[in-house]
């Protein structure tokens, strides 16, 4: 290995035109820092030359500014899959300049190895060191690492010294998914299960790059919760609490699933003051809510493919990790987001959401129907499969131009079946045991803005004299209306 140490830009220049890179990262944590900056640098010099040069992108979810920002400014990524929140990538898939697959985060993996995704060329992979065995350590996040390294043709390695190395221990990555028809159960029933080994696999004789790295995560800070998110916090707790007293979940709750943004990390710190004891959570990425749940010993220990934290979190954790370490489980997000095991926890799934309709169908995905926000993430991986699915949304956006319900979703990433609770600041819709009709009163009279709520009701009396079947009544040529005026006018006020 020691042979192989060379430069970041003497490792990109490995990297071939056209070919597939797999990278590690995910939601900005764990991602490489220089062999991307320096591809994008070389791929910047072949543009200059007149020369075509670009490369498609795989990696576990979002990364950084030293990847995704760094290859999309100089338009060296022609396709991108599954998950994105680059503001730079968003744009040029809305413009149609980059082809994007938004994937099941906990589908990633398996569709590789059934190959539908071709052949992979080069892994890139950040660690925090290179055992003597040739395993490596892995760094702040494992996301599809495991396959990255087992599928490529070629392996570059970041070893990352900004990373803590008692880093070490946290890791557990499982080595017995099989593709059908040798699919086994996945042994864990347990959120704090351990079933796999502490270091990812590598062969050495496909390592042709090792570059030495020292610096942080992308971590953004975190906007401090305003009124709106704590509102939506204070329904969900309520509803917990509620829950519990009904004997429909245990006292110390069932494993949580927190999404990405501020709002679900101000119900982790909602949770900091609620009456739950030894909770426990299976989720994809951990937030500074979830480490402060620990610190108090609230939350017995977290499960995750990833951290995502801010750069006070990221330094608190930093410095005292060894203190986390038997805490907090870091897997494969093939494992972290798998549906059988979602199911067997019954975990509590609570993320945010773009859009609802009336009926409770969620667009988590695309503005007006056709723009790409992030992607959909490990929603899918979680709600369909959760005890609880819990969805929640300020109830307006862009200054109360949007209302969050509508009429009809313009794109649905979360059928009905999937959604059972939906959240705003006004008020909580639990949806479960109800018909479509029932379902639509509840979400127009808990949840919409008081400025929408009018027109809401309008359509549904009308699309209940006017529908052409009444089961879940809707006016097909105005359902999508809001969203046109919208993008005529500038607001989806009448
Ligand atoms: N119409 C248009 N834009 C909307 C909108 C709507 N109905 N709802 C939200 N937005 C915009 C916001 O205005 C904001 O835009 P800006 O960045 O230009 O200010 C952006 O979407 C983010 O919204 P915000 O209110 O800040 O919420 P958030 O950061 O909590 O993100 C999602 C909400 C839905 C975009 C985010 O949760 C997401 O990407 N979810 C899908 C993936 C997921 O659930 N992952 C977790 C699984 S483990």
């Amino acid at each position: 290995m020691r042979s192989k140490v060379m430069s970041a830009e003497a490792a990109a220049e490995l990297i071939e035109c056209g070919s597939a890179v797999g990278m590690s990262g995910f939601t900005g944590s764990g991602y490489p820092k220089a062999v991307p900056t320096a591809l994008a640098q070389r791929i910047d010099a072949k543009h200059a030359a007149g020369r075509p040069f670009r490369v498609k992108v795989w990696t576990g979810a979002s990364t950084g500014p030293e990847l995704d920002g760094a290859l999309a400014k100089v338009d060296a990524i022609e396709f991108r899959l599954p998950y994105n929140s680059d503001p730079t990538v968003r744009d040029k898939i809305n413009r149609g300049a980059m082809d994007y697959i938004d994937m099941h985060l906990s589908q990633v993996a398996p569709v590789a190895w059934q190959g539908f995704l071709g052949p992979l060329d080069t892994a890139v992979i950040e660690c925090t060191a290179i055992k003597e065995d040739g395993s490596l350590v892995p760094s702040t996040s494992v996301g599809n690492n495991k396959t990255w390294l087992d599928r490529a043709r070629q392996i570059i390695i970041e070893v990352n010294n900004w990373q803590n190395t008692d880093l070490e221990g946290m890791h557990d990555i499982y080595y017995g998914t099989a593709l059908p028809p040798n699919r086994v159960p996945i042994p864990l029933t347990r959120a704090d299960d351990r079933i796999g080994q502490t270091t990812l696999r590598c062969d050495p004789n496909k390592v042709v790059a090792v570059v030495e790295t020292h610096a942080p995560d992308r971590n953004l800070p975190f906007t401090q919760p305003d009124e709106v998110a704590y509102k939506i916090a204070g329904h969900i707790i309520e509803f917990l609490r509620h829950e519990v007293a009904k004997g429909r979940l245990p006292a110390e709750l069932l494993p949580i699933q927190s999404g990405v943004g501020n709002i679900p990390n101000a119900v982790l710190t909602g949770l900091l003051d609620a009456p739950f004891e030894n909770m426990t959570s299976y989720t994809e990425v951990v937030q500074d809510g979830m480490l402060d749940l620990l610190d108090t010993g609230k939350l017995r220990m977290a499960s995750a493919t990833a951290f995502s934290l801010s750069p006070d979190a990221a330094q608190k954790l930093n410095a005292d990790i060894s203190r986390y370490r038997n805490k907090i489980i870091l897997r494969p997000q093939e494992i972290s987001n798998h549906p059988e095991v979602v199911r067997r926890l019954g975990c509590l799934a609570m993320n945010g959401l773009i859009e609802a309709d009336i009926y409770g169908n969620v667009n988590s995905t695309h503005v007006m129907g056709s723009r790409i926000q992030n992607g959909i993430g490990g929603s899918g991986d979680f709600a369909r499969n959760a005890y609880v699915s819990i969805f929640m949304t300020p109830s307006t956006a862009k200054g109360g131009k949007i209302s969050a319900i509508v009429p009809h979703a313009s794109h649905v990433d979360h059928i009905t079946q999937d959604v059972q609770v939906i959240v705003t600041e006004y008020g909580l819709a639990d949806l479960r045991g109800l018909s479509p009709k029932q379902r639509a009163e509840l979400i127009i009279n808990n949840c919409a803005h008081p400025d929408y709520r009018p027109m809401l009701i309008d359509y549904y009396q009308r699309a209940k004299q006017h529908s052409f079947g009444m089961h879940a009544p809707t006016l097909l040529d105005e359902a999508l209306s809001w969203h046109q005026r919208y993008i005529d006018s500038g607001t989806m006020m009448a």
